[in-house]
């Protein structure tokens, strides 16, 4: 089965998750982030090689300052010490790409620690993308004066590490990009999800993959004809 390398989520509906069972928006926010170990774990084990997870756009500020203060202590119980022996353990990198001038000194501390802690893990690569946005990062390398082409302001955009998406998928019901990834994404498969994130399994993840093995990339070619 031919498999993803790069798999970028954009986990959305742990608001409308929560609401559905008379729960505060903020505990959609807790089980929707304790369900990214389990979901690393499973793409780590089913050989994707970079996971990509978008956790707070540039845009999520608009929101209000109770729920904004809750997603900012997120770091902090992703990758407290138990979460980063898990990760450590299953030599899973993490890595923050995102601002770093906005969001409090603690949560940036968290993220920072989860980065030092993992620096050594050489399996699969997790991004967390946090305090995020495309146009944030296109902006950014665009003040190096010499970029002249694609190529060069991808390879000073804070994600040049990261190959092009694979798979795009984005759980929830909405059908949109939202401001992640634009360019990565360009020929990326997309696969929109009724599912709400906290309520995404190891399951759902090994259907995307399968969805993604069917799915015929021409990356504008004709090639590849599957059975
Ligand atoms: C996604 O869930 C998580 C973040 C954007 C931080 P939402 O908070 O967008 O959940 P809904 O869309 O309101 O259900
Ligand atoms: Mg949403």
């Amino acid at each position: 089965m031919e498999i993803p390398n790069h798999i970028a989520i954009i986990l959305d509906g742990n608001g409308r998750w929560a609401k559905k069972q008379n729960k505060a928006r903020t505990y959609g926010h807790k089980i929707g982030m304790q369900n990214i170990d389990e979901i690393a774990k499973e793409a780590s084990n089913q050989g994707i090689k970079y996971l990509s997870v978008f956790t707070f756009s540039t845009e999520n500020w608009n929101r209000s300052s109770d729920e904004i203060n809750f997603l900012m202590t997120m770091p902090e119980i992703m990758f407290n010490e138990n979460r980063i022996e898990f990760y450590k353990r299953n030599n899973i990198k993490i890595i923050w790409i995102g601002r770093k001038n906005i969001m409090p000194r603690e949560t940036i501390s968290f993220l920072e620690k989860a980065m030092f802690e993992t620096k050594n893990c050489d399996g699969m690569i997790l991004t967390i993308l946090m305090d995020y946005g495309s146009q944030w990062e296109i902006d950014t390398a665009l003040k190096v004066n010499s970029i002249k082409s694609y190529e060069e302001l991808r390879a000073k955009m804070s994600t040049n590490f990261l190959p092009n998406v694979d798979l795009l998928i984005r759980t929830g019901q909405e059908k949109r990009l939202s401001n992640f990834l634009l360019l990565q994404s360009s020929y990326a498969e997309l696969l929109f999800l009724d599912v709400f994130w906290p309520e995404f399994t190891n399951q759902n993840l090994i259907d995307s993959i399968e969805d993604y093995s069917k799915r015929n990339r021409r990356f504008g070619g004709v090639i590849n004809e599957k059975n």
